[in-house]
């Protein structure tokens, strides 16, 4: 079956005249959901990482670890058992630092963004301002009872535990790099380390249910992805993407060649387009869905205002929470980037921000990013 696309642009509307030029405060209008934080114990992965673990130094010793493998009843010596779980300790655990910020250990080097407390509330207020852009709505595919759900690139982990809530009979895996998933979670729920570039080893046709957010600049190969991804489903199962396109609009033509937004904007899509992991691949995902074997396909796109610039209740809503994530994660979105693919060094990212800073919370700027919310099925 032809796939078939809707598009629901909302249409820029102006920003407010009477708006001050200077720097606004986060909303108050509504609070971010309790948060799951990187100061929770780790989880580790509850199935083997698809990869080969290989043994590094040992993991600090505040990080409490859990052996997935007690079970006595293992193919297992204990000495190749003792041996693997520290490797997998090591590897899953043993995190790497740079310029000050924390990155993830397992396939160390791959995601350009930090693993640490800062970024997991970042994580957070992005699963809130998520939720305002879709109404409330956890997902928008039409599930019905649905047995086995997963989440990509899980992050903390909270969408996955409100879903585990919405559907008790169901159960949620979510996968990671980063073991940063609060330790207490429903009980028909896991998280996984995993790398979702490896070779899936679920079990074909298993899932009702695959969802991926915010995975820009995370994956090399998509349609790879959403093959593994149409090999996992049932027949009938949906497959759902919630993502922005991280090319920088504006609603009138105030956006100057010399804004440093503007610039920022420019190297950070290039340093990610030189890692091969593009943060502007959205607009293709319908075509790549397609070519997968998906149908009944739906990219539905949304305005992601950068500040509370417009005049409507809900889009200001959703620019002021969008504004309040964006600005505490510039530093964090910037540091490998920036340093690894345009070789500047710190102080220099640090002046480049203030002026970023200053042209996200001017409200006479109204930019925005293209939000893709995209629904695709396997057939039956
Ligand atoms: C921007 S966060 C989004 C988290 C979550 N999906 C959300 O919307 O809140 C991207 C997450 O993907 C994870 N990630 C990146 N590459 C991955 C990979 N190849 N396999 C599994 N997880 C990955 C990162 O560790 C990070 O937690």
């Amino acid at each position: 079956m032809a796939s078939t696309s809707e598009t629901k642009s909302p249409a820029p509307t102006s920003p407010e005249p009477e708006a001050p030029t200077s720097e606004v405060a986060a909303p108050t209008s509504a609070s971010p959901p309790a948060a799951a934080t990187a100061s929770s114990p780790p989880v580790v992965a509850t199935t083997a990482p698809a990869a080969t673990i290989e043994a590094e130094t040992e993991a600090p010793e505040e990080e409490e670890f859990e052996n997935p493998y007690s079970s006595t009843d293992s193919a297992y010596s204990d000495s190749d058992l003792e041996s693997y779980t520290t490797s997998l300790k090591s590897s899953v655990l043993n995190y790497q630092y740079e310029n000050g910020r924390r990155y993830h250990a397992f396939r160390p080097g791959q995601y350009f963004l930090p693993n640490d407390e800062l970024e997991n509330h970042r994580l957070d207020l992005v699963h809130h301002t998520m939720t305002i852009a879709m109404q409330g709505q956890l997902h928008v595919a039409p599930l019905d009872k649905p047995q086995k759900i997963m989440d990509i690139g899980t992050g903390t982990g909270v969408w996955a535990i409100e879903m585990a809530d919405l559907y008790p009979t169901a159960h949620i895996v979510g996968n990671d790099l980063s073991p940063i998933q609060p330790k207490w979670v429903p009980p028909n729920l896991s998280f996984e380390v995993d790398d979702v570039e490896s070779e899936w080893t679920h079990t074909p046709s298993s899932f009702d249910f695959i969802y991926s957010r915010y995975m820009l600049g995370s994956i090399q190969d998509w349609p790879r992805l959403f093959r593994q991804a149409f090999r996992a489903l049932k027949p009938g199962g949906y497959i759902e993407i919630l993502e922005p396109d991280s090319t920088l609009r504006c609603a009138d033509d105030s956006l100057r060649d010399d804004s440093p937004l503007l610039k920022w904007n420019k190297l950070f899509v290039e340093a990610a387009e030189t890692s091969g992991r593009s943060l502007v691949a959205a607009p293709k995902y319908q075509g790549w869905l397609e070519e997968a074997g998906f149908v009944d396909i739906k990219d539905n796109i949304s305005m992601l205002p950068n500040s509370p610039w417009p005049k409507e209740r809900h889009l200001k809503e959703l620019g002021g929470f969008h504004m309040a994530a964006l600005t505490e994660s510039l530093q964090g979105l910037s540091l490998r980037l920036f340093t690894h693919f345009h070789n500047m060094d710190v102080p220099e990212i640090e002046k480049l921000l203030v002026g970023v800073r200053k042209d996200i919370r001017n409200r006479r700027l109204p930019t925005y990013y293209d939000l893709h919310s995209i629904v695709a099925r396997k057939p039956e």
